[in-house]
């Protein structure tokens, strides 16, 4: 007997023209999704193979994936087959922009995942972006076609990337092509993709006309007493009976209903082959044959005849190697005529045969725990879940261990066995580290009514991780009381060090009046009490949060204790932990030395490592560095590099930090039309977000302000920007408090103790504050004619503001005035530094202010070639500043550095600062070859 295809697709000319319209579509660029629905054997798979020769005729890859029954709690395992199979040939493709995208599709593919990866706390949407990329990728100039089959038994998560991939299909060149049958999940998927607009193919059976079109194109020969009427009445349309009938006629049978055919084939093979078909479908439709052959006690050459005789009466089909039923429905037969004795037997011979024959896998036990569930074998069901979440668990694949657990904890309830409350209280952990803090809290909430009083150490895990979940959600109250029932049980160093922590944290976030004080030294207990037990990973998470609740009062203090999570995360390899150390040091150095290195360093490790979170977070705070640092164009570029993935993801208060950062960029550009909007949509973005807005106000309207020289409004924005300023959680220094305590000093509307007070209060270490507060002490004790102490104030505060060029201007041409007035330093002086650092800013209106100012006190204050003449493109693309190119001619006639220091009207140091940049820039070991270099420029 042999199976009967139909040469030609009949009927469905509508759905392969809408088909082929997509694929035209999404090859032009715009992408499209189509959802085949459909009862079993009516031809949505076959309508798929349509579509992948129609697109692979178009030059369009094609990637496949399906979705089985057998793997419905495994999460994407329909997106794994696809991309696997998709990129078989590839290592994880070096493309920058998939970089970030790394470690979410670390989930998806395997062997994507390098050492250090673990689950990732991302959002779903960052995956649904992710695979909407190496969709992108794999798209290519000419296109892809991805096949979702069978996606009715797909599990939750897929289905959720789905929906954003739908979401966003127009954008790529990718149609994306699912088949559901129309149950079950399959609903959900097909009003998913009606909502998104996605052109939906119902095939409906076909008419009696068409079932004849069908018998006429098979071939015929040998098919005795099947008239087209029978086929068809006896078909009732559904294409798949009727090649089962048409292969069955020409064997010279009868016609018979579906079921009939298949036990008759069935009936024509010997007992043993029958035996291990039948195994076969207890196993399910997609099958592994290895394990049916060692569950069936048979040696490999009757395995492989039995194979084939199975094969050739149309029962199995082996597609690409891979041996599956002829049909669902084909597996569906078999399985119902085996009595529930037999198949008790069979599913148990069956599982040991797949920890006998498979290789080590979350697929292979999971496979196997179904199987010993059907055998009655539930405690061993749940001890192969148990393990296999442990393994996934120190592999770091938490989401997966989670997933395992979750299926052993709910055997374990659902047929009463002990072990429920255990595996609870580790579901509940490890639904925390994967992020599911709601989930967790739910069923820790169930979980504790069981445990109190019966079991102290579960009650104990429990209270502690309902408090760290409360406390993650910021749920003050609630984590409190949690903590304050843990305190009352008996409990060991792991737990009373986790209580410190904790407790630190709380009183940290409430932020109650008098509790502040408490928190370091709260924090400096956790740390010792994790020490004392040996944890850590605890140690590590105490210093940081250690050093997180010192930046608010003192940098150094911050420094030291995020140096010693640096440490910690490193010798306990935690690389995650480790990168978002990097990122707060990072940023305490940022704000404390004006460095940038460490950021620098965050930012390409967490591109690298493919870590999404850590990489936006990292590149925020290197752009604000750039900012500060007088970089304003390369702050500008970073912010414009991640904002349209924040927005596609709708991640709001990224978004908002990308705009308020170029929003800054432009006031410090003096663009104030593009600054304004940068900074109101971020406003907009993040309205309750008290520090960004405080944030923009002071940095962006204020300090933009003061580079236009239009105090009046710089002081309204200070104002405004102190009136937003958080009281409570504030994540960063209040900006408008130096700037605000400069002016006043200059118009003589303060006293030293006043700023005294303010530095005082403000945090110890950072830079900006000592720059502005600083100076303004200087100019208020020169009013009270403490002229010497003034003079040492400014140096302090000038030094302090070295490394931020622009600030550093505007305080000594504020500093100028007061100096004029009150001789305690050289307004000259001031004034020259100013200027030039405005002409190396390419800021030519304050550049001018300040030279008028020179004038009035009667300088020489000559028109410097500044932003209006242009330098030598070879000097341009060097990086090369006008200051600097004027600097690098004078060396070209052999003067030296004081000579050029009185020419430009700039202090001698200056002079070598220049030097020194020179010759970094332009690859020269010293000045003999710089100004080798300057000669070569002139020579026509
Ligand atoms: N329009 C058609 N013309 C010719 N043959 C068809 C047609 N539709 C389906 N067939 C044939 O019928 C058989 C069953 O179709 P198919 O496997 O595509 O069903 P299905 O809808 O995918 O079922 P399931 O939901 O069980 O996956 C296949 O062998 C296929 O070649
Ligand atoms: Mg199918």
């Amino acid at each position: 007997m042999t199976p009967v295809r139909c040469p030609v697709l009949v009927g469905r000319r509508r759905e392969v023209a809408t088909g082929d319209d997509a694929l035209a579509s999404a090859q032009s660029g715009r992408g499209s999704a189509i959802t085949i629905a459909g009862e079993a054997g009516v031809g949505k798979t076959r309508l798929t193979a349509e579509l992948s020769t129609a697109a692979q005729r178009r030059g369009m890859s094609v990637i496949i994936g399906r979705a089985t029954p057998e793997y419905s709690e495994v999460a994407y395992r329909p997106w794994s087959e696809a991309l696997s199979a998709g990129t078989r040939r590839l290592a994880w493709p070096e493309d920058a922009a998939l970089a970030p995208y790394r470690r979410v599709l670390g989930l998806l593919v395997p062997q994507w995942r390098d050492s250090t990866w673990s689950t990732p706390a991302e959002a779903p949407v960052v995956l649904g972006e992710a695979v909407l990329r190496i969709l992108a990728h794999l798209a290519a100039a000419n296109g892809l076609l991805v096949v979702l089959d069978d996606m009715h038994w797909a599990d939750g998560p897929t289905l959720q990337t789905l929906d954003y991939v739908f979401d966003h299909i127009a954008e790529v060149r990718v149609v994306v092509c699912v088949a559901v049958r129309d149950e079950g999940r399959g609903m959900r998927l097909l009003a998913a993709s009606r909502r998104s607009g996605s052109a939906q193919l119902r095939l409906g059976r076909l008419t009696a006309k068409q079932v004849e079109e069908m018998v006429g194109n098979c071939d015929l020969t040998g098919l005795a007493g099947l008239s087209v009427g029978t086929i068809s009445e006896v078909s009732a349309g559904l294409p798949l009976v009727v090649e089962d009938l048409l292969s069955l006629g020409r064997s010279g049978g009868s016609p018979q209903r579906f079921a009939d055919i298949v036990r008759s084939r069935l009936a024509s093979l010997s007992a043993e082959q029958r035996g291990a078909v039948r195994m076969a479908a207890a196993l399910g439709e997609h099958l592994s044959w290895p394990v049916v052959a060692e569950a069936a006690c048979m040696d490999d050459a009757t395995a492989a005849e039995a194979l084939r005789r199975a094969v050739d009466v149309d029962l199995l089909s082996v597609q690409a190697g891979e041996v599956r039923f002829r049909h669902a429905l084909t597996a569906e037969v078999v399985a119902n005529d085996v009595l529930p004795i037999e198949r008790t037997e069979m599913t148990r011979s069956l599982a040991d045969a797949c920890m006998a024959v498979m290789a080590p896998s979350l697929d292979r036990d999971v496979l196997a725990s179904n199987l010993f569930v059907s055998a009655g074998a539930v405690s061993r069901a749940v001890h192969l879940l148990s393990d296999a979440a442990t393994r996934a668990e120190a592999l770091g694949a938490v989401g997966e261990a989670a997933a395992v657990c979750g299926r052993a904890y709910q055997l374990d309830a659902e047929f009463g066995l002990a072990g429920a409350l255990q595996l609870g209280v580790r579901l509940v952990g490890l639904r925390l580290q994967a992020g599911d803090f709601a989930e967790a809290r739910t069923l820790a909430t169930g979980l504790l009514g069981r445990a109190e009083g019966v079991d102290g150490s579960a009650t104990l895990s429990l209270l502690l991780m309902l408090a760290r979940a409360s406390v993650a959600q910021a749920e003050w109250t609630l984590a409190e009381q949690h903590l304050g029932a843990a305190r009352v049980l008996p409990h060991g160093d792991q737990a009373r060090a986790e209580l410190a922590l904790l407790e630190a944290e709380c009183a940290f976030g409430s932020d109650r009046p008098g509790q502040r004080a408490a928190v370091e030294h709260l924090a400096a207990k956790a740390v010792e009490l994790a020490k004392l037990a040996a944890l850590p990973r605890m140690e590590c998470d105490a210093y940081r949060f250690a050093g997180r609740a010192a930046r608010l009062r003192d940098l150094g203090t911050a420094a030291e204790a995020l140096e010693r999570a640096l440490l910690l995360a490193e010798e306990a390899r935690l690389p995650i932990e480790r990168l978002h150390v990097l990122d707060e040091l990072g940023t305490v150095e940022m704000l404390r030395d004006a460095r940038c290195d460490r950021l620098e360093r965050a930012y390409r490790e967490a591109l690298r490592m493919g870590a999404f979170g850590a990489s936006t977070s990292a590149g925020l705070n290197l752009s604000s560095a750039y900012a500060m640092t007088g970089r304003h164009r390369r702050c500008a570029e970073l912010a414009v590099e991640i904002q349209p993935t924040a927005a596609r993801l709708g991640l709001r208060p990224l978004e908002a930090a990308c705009e308020l950062m170029r929003g800054i960029a432009a006031a410090f550009d003096r663009d104030r039309e593009a600054a304004e909007a940068h900074l109101a949509r971020a406003e907009q973005l993040a309205p309750d977000d008290a520090d960004l807005r405080a944030g923009a106000w002071a940095i962006g309207h204020g300090v933009g302000a003061l580079v236009d020289d239009d105090r009046p409004r710089a002081r309204r924005a200070f104002a405004r920007a102190r009136s937003l300023a958080p009281q409570r959680h504030a994540r960063i220094l209040d900006a408008s408090i130096g700037p605000t305590m400069l002016l006043d000093a200059v118009e003589g509307k303060t006293t030293p103790a006043a700023i005294r007070s303010m530095a005082i209060a403000d945090v110890a270490g950072a830079r900006w504050s000592s720059l502005w507060l600083g100076a303004a002490l200087a100019v208020s004790l020169a009013r009270v004619d403490e002229t010497e102490p003034a003079a040492e104030e400014l140096r302090a505060a000038l030094d302090a503001g070295d490394r931020y060029p622009l600030f550093g201007a505007l305080v000594r041409r504020l500093v100028a005035e007061a100096a004029i007035d009150c001789r305690f330093a050289d307004p000259v002086e001031l004034l020259r530094d100013a200027e030039s650092a405005f002409v190396d800013l390419g800021l030519s209106r304050p550049a001018e202010t300040a030279r008028g100012m020179l004038r009035s006190l009667g300088e020489a204050a000559p028109r410097q070639r500044g932003a209006d003449s242009p330098l030598p493109d070879d000097l341009r693309r060097a990086g090369v500043t006008a200051r600097e190119a004027e600097v690098l001619d004078m060396l070209a006639d052999r003067h030296t550095n004081r000579e050029i220091a009185a020419r430009l009207f700039v202090s001698p140091k200056t002079v070598e600062k220049h030097v020194a940049a020179l010759a970094t820039k332009l690859g020269a070991a010293n000045r003999i070859v710089l100004a080798e270099i300057a000669r070569a420029l002139h020579r026509p």
